[in-house]
């Protein structure tokens, strides 16, 4: 059965996130948190999430059985962003390790996957993608796009977020069935990542090599210069 979700809409918010959070820890799923700007938006890693009006700003909340699984929603959610923005345009949207959209080698969206984990768990997958902004700011001008600096027109916003998550419905139906595979092969069917020399930076080290493909938890596996293939859980990559 195909899950319908309930969306919730605000103009302002510190982050969908966090209200996403507030309606889960009072027993609420399936819905869908969207904002027109954040005041305090946040990526992976603590770090800001740049979102003024025009960007689309959502997070999805499930009650999630298999918190060992979790990593396939970040998949599923960034293969639904990438899977839209084919539809409505001519751009080649691929999907890099292990939560991002890109155009060309620059970034249209992140995802932000957190859990509430207790008797009941729960997925909060937030949901940052570049849409009708003109510009962005200093520090990521150079790696950022939107939907409008690609196509030079604007996009209704409200529409885009019920197509992704028409999309993301479909890839969490094989979710639910525990047809993983499935969701893996989607996303090495749009993987920027997979077949490039890559290094890969996480909290005490750093990696080069050849990404060769991802594992059963959607951990990077990447194949060193010595030969050996190092599983890589958490990073950040960078083509080489
Ligand atoms: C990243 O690339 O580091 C992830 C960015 C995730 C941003 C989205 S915007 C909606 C949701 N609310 C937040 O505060 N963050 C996520």
């Amino acid at each position: 059965m195909m899950t319908s979700f309930k969306f919730y809409n605000y103009k302002t918010l510190d982050s969908t996130n966090n209200k996403a959070r507030d309606l889960a820890k009072k027993g609420e799923h399936d819905v869908v948190v969207i904002a027109g700007r954040q005041t305090k938006g946040r990526g992976r890693f603590e770090r800001e999430w740049f979102s003024e009006p025009g960007g689309l700003y959502m997070t999805v909340a499930l009650k999630i059985q298999d918190a060992d699984k979790i990593k396939y929603l970040t998949f599923i959610a960034s293969l639904a962003v990438s899977k839209t923005i084919r539809n409505l345009t001519k751009l080649n949207a691929l999907v890099k390790w292990p939560n991002d959209v890109l155009i060309g080698d620059k970034k249209i969206c992140g995802i932000l996957t957190e859990t509430i984990l207790g008797r009941t768990n729960y997925a909060l997958i937030g949901i940052g993608a570049n849409i009708n902004q003109k510009t962005f700011p200093g520090s990521i001008y150079h790696k950022t796009t939107s939907l409008l600096i690609e196509t030079n027109k604007k996009y209704d916003i409200k529409k885009i977020s019920s197509l992704i998550i028409k999309e993301f419905g479909k890839l969490y139906n094989h979710y639910n069935k525990k047809n993983y595979k499935k969701i893996t092969d989607e996303w090495k069917k749009y993987s920027h990542t997979l077949g490039k020399k890559i290094m890969v930076k996480t909290t005490n080290k750093n990696y080069i090599g050849n990404a060769i493909g991802v594992d059963e938890d959607c951990s990077l596996l990447l194949k060193l210069n010595n030969g050996r293939i190092k599983r890589i859980i958490e990073g950040d990559i960078f083509t080489v």
